[in-house]
């Protein structure tokens, strides 16, 4: 079957099979890795990414479902050559290390960040509640949790050109 799915704003179309999932249309048919696929239990969380701006597990989604809604991948963070402030926040405060949760951290935390009004009143209960379908086995959480903080006192605005 053919599907188009807006990813990072663009429109794809591509012939799948109707039980391709939309972590391997994004992975194999788009070659857009940075999602990554890390478990069959739709446990992990490494698939991450926002469905019309809500974190959706992209290994529970059929690419023909997606069609019609705005996919956003790890590769659309980042701006005309400026990082997302999350992606500078897990810089800043080294929020990961193997780095295979951390596209789906990241993309999470741009989903909390923009729900709420002022992101700076999040607590740190909030912020871990958000990630928590999510498995990171290096950092123990404190830096992830302190590298969305960090993107939470620097909104976009503030960043640089
Ligand atoms: Fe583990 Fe999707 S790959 S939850
Ligand atoms: Fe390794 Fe999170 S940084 S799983």
């Amino acid at each position: 079957m053919q599907v188009t799915v807006n990813v990072n704003g663009r429109d794809h179309t591509r012939e799948v099979e109707p039980r391709t999932l939309l972590v391997h249309f994004l992975r194999d048919d788009l070659g857009l890795t940075g999602t990554h696929w890390g478990c069959d239990t739709s446990n992990c969380g490494a698939c991450v990414v926002l469905m019309d701006g809500e974190p959706a597990k992209s290994c529970t989604v059929l690419a023909a479902t997606a069609a019609g809604h705005e996919i956003r991948t790890v590769e659309g963070l980042e701006v005309d050559g400026v990082l997302d402030p999350v992606q500078q926040g897990f810089t800043e405060e080294h929020g990961l290390q193997c780095g295979f949760c951390t596209a789906g951290m990241m993309l999470t935390a741009r989903a909390l960040l923009d729900s709420v009004p002022d992101p700076t009143s999040l607590t740190d209960a909030e912020i871990r509640d958000a990630i928590s379908g999510q498995i990171c086995r290096c950092t123990g959480y404190a830096t992830i949790v302190r590298s969305i903080r960090w993107a939470a006192e620097h909104p976009k605005e503030e960043q640089p050109a």
